[in-house]
């Protein structure tokens, strides 16, 4: 019987503030390793310029990581050979950051002569839902939320997505992130308003519910609205009331994404649901769309937390089903900060 070779592809992601690289093979994910940047936490935000930097520090590191934890038992160079394909984020993000995965995938992919895929970084967070054995049936509805996008997605197959709404302003995670920078919490904010919550009671505060049309979004009223509520308050309220601040917030930003999914999935009809973006990892957003899924029928996947937040096992996923459809990219593809799909 002859041996088929089977398609490795090694992805690279570098769109934000973590470096990471990913190897696949026929549509497995083998390795998924991230270095993660510390650096920026003492600005309480993503400083870009250090950000280019630390990625240029990471990116040989991390590829030959991930390599070696690929293939443990081959040498350097047989591992390059096992390559049919590199993989990188070409757009959205800092252009810095994704500069450094860009052009390393080029250098790479032009060295061994092999094929170059380009990948969306936010149509990879909603593919990030085929990774896994139960994965959704197409066509599917995907909430991604991150730091930087809030968008509702129909995706009828890994190459046909399309985006039925998105935040007009601040993204879900930039609302957690500037809430809890408001309050006192370290960044990245969103995590640890989510364990807080935890102990909070949602209704102890009441905050303003953005009016927009359609299945877009909106998060900036909410921030400016804690903000004033918190400013009217006494000295000491916020240590006073943490874990409630922190809860009633999460149970509005909870109940802002619910109610356009729903609509989303009222119009579409589609019952087959998921999540996606580094805010899928909250608790309050898993159970509302598991609570969402039970009370419209709907089947629902939630990821791993390790392909929630960015990781290169997404951009992966979404080369390998490139791969498949022979979607190359020429050598003079280059990164963008701002791209839709
Ligand atoms: O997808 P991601 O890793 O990066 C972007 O592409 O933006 O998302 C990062 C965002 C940050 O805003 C972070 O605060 C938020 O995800 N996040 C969370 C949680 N874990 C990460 N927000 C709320 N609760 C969490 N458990
Ligand atoms: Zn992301």
């Amino acid at each position: 019987m002859m041996h088929q070779k089977l398609v490795t592809i090694l992805a690279i992601e570098s769109s934000c503030d973590e470096t990471a690289a990913s190897v696949i093979q026929d549509g497995k994910i083998i390795t998924n390793f991230i270095a993660n940047q510390s650096v920026h936490e003492k600005f309480g935000g993503v400083v870009p310029e250090l950000a280019s930097r630390a990625h240029m520090e990471n990116i040989v590191p991390v590829v030959e990581t991930a390599l070696k934890n690929a293939f443990p038992l081959l040498s350097h160079s047989q591992r390059l050979a096992q390559l049919d394909a590199i993989a990188f984020t070409q757009a959205p993000g800092l252009i810095g950051s994704l500069l450094v995965g860009a052009q390393f995938a080029k250098s790479l992919a032009l060295t061994l002569d092999k094929p170059l895929i380009s990948v969306h970084h936010m149509q990879a967070h909603v593919l990030a839902n085929l990774i896994d054995d139960k994965k959704p049936n197409f066509p599917f509805l995907c909430l991604t939320v991150s730091g930087g996008h809030t968008q509702i997605v129909q995706c009828n197959s890994p190459a046909d997505l399309i985006i039925l709404g998105e935040t007009i302003d601040d993204a879900a995670g930039e609302a957690f992130d500037k809430i809890s920078k408001i309050i006192g919490l370290p960044y990245p904010g969103g995590p640890v308003l989510d364990k807080l919550a935890q102990q909070g009671n949602p209704n102890a505060f009441v905050f303003a519910m953005p009016q927009v049309p359609a299945l877009n979004y909106s998060f900036s009223g909410l921030k400016t609205s804690v903000l004033y509520f918190l400013q009217k308050q006494a000295p000491g309220f916020i240590e006073a009331n943490l874990n409630d601040i922190c809860a009633s917030v999460q149970y509005t930003i909870v109940e802002i994404l619910m109610k356009k999914f729903k609509k989303a999935i009222q119009q579409t009809g589609i019952r087959e649901i998921c999540i996606a973006g580094g805010v899928s990892a909250n608790t309050g957003v898993r159970n509302g769309v598991q609570l969402l899924g039970e009370n419209l029928s709907c089947k629902v996947y939630l990821p791993k937390f390790e392909y929630c937040t960015d990781n290169a096992a997404m951009i992966a996923i979404t080369a390998h089903y490139k791969f498949l459809a022979g979607a190359y990219d020429d050598l003079s593809v280059t990164a963008s900060a701002r791209s839709k799909w």
